[in-house]
């Protein structure tokens, strides 16, 4: 299992720091949420501090964008060259067109699901993806508790990408911890995001032991 902290949950008033903490660590990648107020009750960071961020940091980002007009965002974080970047399916008219788009931009395109968005969705796009990202929690906050019927969305998508031989990744997020860690492992996981869990505990380097499974 690959862990990647959430920043969300870090101390922005330290963030460099704190980055720098979860990375030596052990963090696999570091989770960015970046959200409009507008697709999401919430206002995050803009591309400015994403830099700052992906300075401080020794591991490969993941963009995790929960905004409208997602094209225009798409343009915004491209240039920082993230591992992941990964938009709404909920949001987007034309994701195939946008997936072809970040592709050619040299980086990897993820989708996300809200937890009420069906796998059935994805039939017709998860061969052209690299990620697929399924909520567990309505996106917005951090710190929110973990929805347990993404396990059942987990192995429905792990038997999507094995009957159309997709490649793709499959990233759980939002109210993971040490407790779920091993369910969802069992379903079929292969990067679990995590903030609060990691960030509120006084040993990072334990915290993100405990999820990697
Ligand atoms: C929620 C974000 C998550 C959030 C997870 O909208 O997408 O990445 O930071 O936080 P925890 O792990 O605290 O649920
Ligand atoms: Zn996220």
């Amino acid at each position: 299992m690959y862990v990647a902290p959430s920043i969300l949950s870090a101390d922005f008033g330290n963030l460099a720091s704190d980055i720098k903490a979860v990375c030596v660590a052990g963090a696999d990648l570091l989770h960015i949420d970046v959200m409009d107020g507008h697709f999401v009750p919430n206002l995050t960071m803009g591309p400015m501090i994403v830099q700052a961020a992906s300075k401080a940091s020794s591991v490969p980002l993941d963009i995790h964008l929960m905004v409208e007009n997602v094209s225009f965002f798409v343009d915004m974080y491209l240039p920082l060259k993230p591992k992941f970047l990964t938009f709404h399916i909920e949001e987007e008219r034309h994701p195939l067109r946008l997936i072809d788009y970040i592709r050619k931009n040299g980086v990897s395109p993820g989708i996300v699901l809200n937890p009420h968005t069906p796998i059935s969705s994805l039939k017709h796009i998860i061969k052209e993806v690299d990620l697929v990202l399924l909520m567990s929690v309505n996106p917005g906050f951090g710190g929110q508790a973990f929805m347990p019927d993404v396990l059942e969305k987990v192995r429905e998508l792990r038997e999507l990408i094995e009957t159309t031989k997709s490649v793709c990744m499959i990233e759980v997020d939002g109210g993971v911890n040490g407790l779920n860690a091993r369910d969802l492992d069992d379903a079929g996981v292969d990067i679990v995001v995590a903030g609060s869990y990691i960030f509120s505990s006084n040993d990072y380097e334990a915290s993100i032991k405990s999820l990697k499974l």
